[in-house]
């Protein structure tokens, strides 16, 4: 079952109009959370992130909280207890004619649930390769919008080169990973990119940088150049979906000998204990 404008219906039998903006010009926004063993895992984080988003397009959100939590413990109730990732779309709703202007329409709310399995730690100690790309997003990443074909491409270009997430930069400045958020370790120093108009503010990016603190790492969010990247002692990518993953390799090029680094297993752990709590 999704849930689809106030129903819960079969997925193959939900449907939308051909003159839904989403459809028409990907006019939306959405959000992805993780839900642990049935609980649903930083929710207001999610949901302050959402109407963000929706304030920045002029999108009145449809629901209160209290009804969206009502919608996903009601989806939740076919699958308790266990690992899902909640997907939230909102589309500026069903127009008469295509054109690019807007009136205010009634939004379209699609929600389902995908299974989440987390890599485990054994899996991760393997670490992930990237490439990197200059970024051709434009200057609103910080609205989290369902219009994604930049970060298709991106995707598509990863998946052909056999390698877990291209990592973007501007100017000679690393920005973030095509779905993710990237950090860098240099001894007890943990960079990231300030959030903005090119940086999504991810929620786990957030965890990260709170279990970073915890282990003693200090926290800078400045800009560094994506050649930095090279003499870096860690690189990790963070998401809902793949929490904090490390990198070992990038562009062909071995990161610390490609060897799996300290600092990350004592914030894996520690991101654990938060997700566990
Ligand atoms: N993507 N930056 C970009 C461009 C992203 O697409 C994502 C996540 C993040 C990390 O945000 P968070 O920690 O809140 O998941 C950063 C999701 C998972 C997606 O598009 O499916």
């Amino acid at each position: 079952m999704i849930f689809l404008n106030g129903k819960f219906t079969p997925k193959d039998q939900a449907c939308i109009s051909v003159m839904d903006r989403g459809f028409l010009f990907g006019d939306g926004v959405y959000e992805v959370i993780p839900v642990y063993a049935g609980k649903i895992f930083r929710l207001s984080d999610h949901l302050t992130r959402l109407q963000n988003s929706l304030d920045s397009i002029q999108i009145s959100n449809p629901y209160t909280p209290e009804k969206y939590q009502n919608i996903f413990d009601q989806l939740l109730e076919q699958s308790p207890n266990s690992n899902q990732a909640i997907y939230l779309q909102i589309t500026r709703g069903v127009d008469t004619v295509r054109k690019h202007s807007f009136n205010e329409l009634t939004p379209t709310v699609f929600i389902e649930l995908n299974p989440l399995i987390p890599k485990t730690k054994t899996e991760l100690e393997n670490g992930y390769h990237a490439i990197t790309h200059p970024d051709f997003r434009w200057e609103r990443c910080d609205i989290k919008a369902t219009s994604l074909l930049a970060n298709i491409i991106y995707s598509q270009q990863a998946k052909q080169s056999q390698v877990e997430e291209v990592i973007l930069h501007r100017d000679q400045i690393m920005i973030e990973g095509a779905t993710s958020n990237v950090f860098t370790v240099k001894g007890n120093t943990l960079f990231t990119h300030p959030t903005g108009k090119h940086v999504l503010s991810g929620i786990t990016r957030n965890l990260v940088i709170e279990s970073a603190r915890h282990c003693g790492l200090i926290i800078k969010e400045v800009a560094t150049k994506i050649d930095d990247i090279f003499s870096a002692n860690e690189v990790w990518i963070s998401s809902s979906t793949r929490e904090v993953m490390p990198i070992i390799n990038v562009d062909s090029k071995l990161i610390n000998n490609g060897k799996i680094g300290q600092h990350w297993s004592q914030v894996y752990d520690h991101y654990q204990t938060i997700k566990n709590a």
